[in-house]
């Protein structure tokens, strides 16, 4: 991929990426397929001036305010996964939102150009007021949350911004704050490009049970640390197609969860080491289809092939976890830098809205002129 954008006035701009996750629980497979696989890709190519990776958990605390030991906890389990996944810390700035006071700042400032009915508007947010049973009082920063996603995203002067296809309607409303802001008080702020990852299952992958996307409140993930043994039961769990009963019968690959998982994991060179009875996928899905291939054979095979993708991951993270000290360290250091790159935007938001009262002499003089002393 390749971004050289140019800005209004005509200068190429700076690549910087910015993504991030709310902590709330271990990452799992729809996180993998999802964004970590294309954060380490980006990571790779290095065709970026500054990458961050936000552990957001002060948005996670919008709708877990009531349980900030569960927020405390994961931003650690968050981090070791990034790590444990190949996310570099000498490439990749790794920060946690709540320690970088400029994002509450500009959020507040940013809450002035929404308008609360636009805050209703937004899908994602609607469909997880709806969710969290929030719909009788909704908490006023949590329908603020996008407004203070706009501020992660500004804030860094992110241009572009790897995210999943629910994360739209935040893009699209920091792109509204940012046309908003900049037509008031001048060009400060930078317009994000979101980037979505490719494939249709890698948008959205479905959970075990073949029907909703995985997700840790449904219960139907497989977490990136799980062993060997539960990765097995979870696999031998998970719904195929429900008319398959008989070896016999012909089966549909269709909405069949095994599939949608071989179709995202499965390489041809797996079929040589653990079913060499096929080629590829397409004579496997062609065997299915006609009948006479069960459901335990396709499951063993993607186990081995999920044990083979998880297996490396739940290592290096079990060598994270005890060297916590070190994942500490790249927390702090990390946080260091993106407060330094925030603040810088703060103080040219604060001086083109007027509100830069004792950084210069400007308002000093100003107010001499002004009553002529
Ligand atoms: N809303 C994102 C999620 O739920 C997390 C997030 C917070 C984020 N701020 C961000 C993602 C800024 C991208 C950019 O996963």
């Amino acid at each position: 991929m390749c971004y050289n954008l140019v800005n209004a006035k005509g200068d190429i701009m700076k690549n910087i990426i910015l993504t991030g996750d709310r902590p709330t629980g271990k990452l799992h497979l729809g996180h993998y397929v999802g964004s970590l696989k294309n954060r380490v890709r980006l990571q790779n190519e290095g065709n970026y001036d500054t990458m961050y990776l936000m552990i957001a958990d002060a948005q996670a605390l919008t709708d877990n305010f009531a349980n900030p030991k569960k927020v405390r906890d994961n931003v650690m389990e968050v981090a070791m996964f990034y790590l444990a996944c190949g996310i570099d810390p000498s490439k990749v700035t790794i920060f946690i939102q709540s320690e970088v006071n400029a994002l509450t700042e500009l959020t507040f400032y940013y809450m002035n150009l929404v308008t609360v009915s636009r805050l209703y508007r937004n899908p994602t947010v609607k469909s997880e007021i709806k969710l969290r049973g929030f719909e009788e009082s909704i908490p006023s920063g949590f329908l603020n949350y996008p407004v203070s996603q706009a501020a992660d995203i500004t804030a860094f002067k992110s241009n572009i911004v790897p995210v999943g296809e629910d994360q739209l309607p935040m893009l699209e409303q920091t792109k509204e704050i940012v046309h908003s802001f900049n037509r008031i008080y001048g060009d400060v702020l930078v317009d994000p490009t979101p980037v979505l990852p490719e494939g249709d299952y890698a948008k959205r992958l479905p959970g075990l049970d073949g029907k909703s996307k995985m997700s840790k409140s449904l219960d139907n993930c497989i977490y990136l640390d799980d062993s060997d043994e539960v990765i097995k039961k979870k696999v031998m769990s998970m719904y195929t197609d429900p008319n398959h009963i008989k070896i016999e019968d012909p089966g549909r690959v269709e909405d069949n969860a095994v599939f949608i998982y071989l179709d995202v994991f499965c390489k041809d060179e797996h079929f040589t080491k653990y079913l060499p009875e096929y080629h590829n996928l397409e004579e496997l899905k062609n065997h299915y289809r006609k009948g006479g291939l069960g459901d335990v054979t396709i499951k063993k095979f993607l186990t081995n092939i999920l044990i083979e993708v998880i297996t490396p991951i739940r290592e290096k993270k079990q060598e994270l976890e005890q060297n916590i000290e070190y994942v500490y360290k790249v927390l702090e250091e990390g946080t260091k830098k993106a407060e330094e790159a925030a603040n810088k935007t703060l103080e040219e938001v604060r001086s083109h809205m007027g509100i830069d009262y004792f950084s210069n002499e400007s308002f000093l003089q100003e107010m001499k002129d002004k009553f002529n002393n």
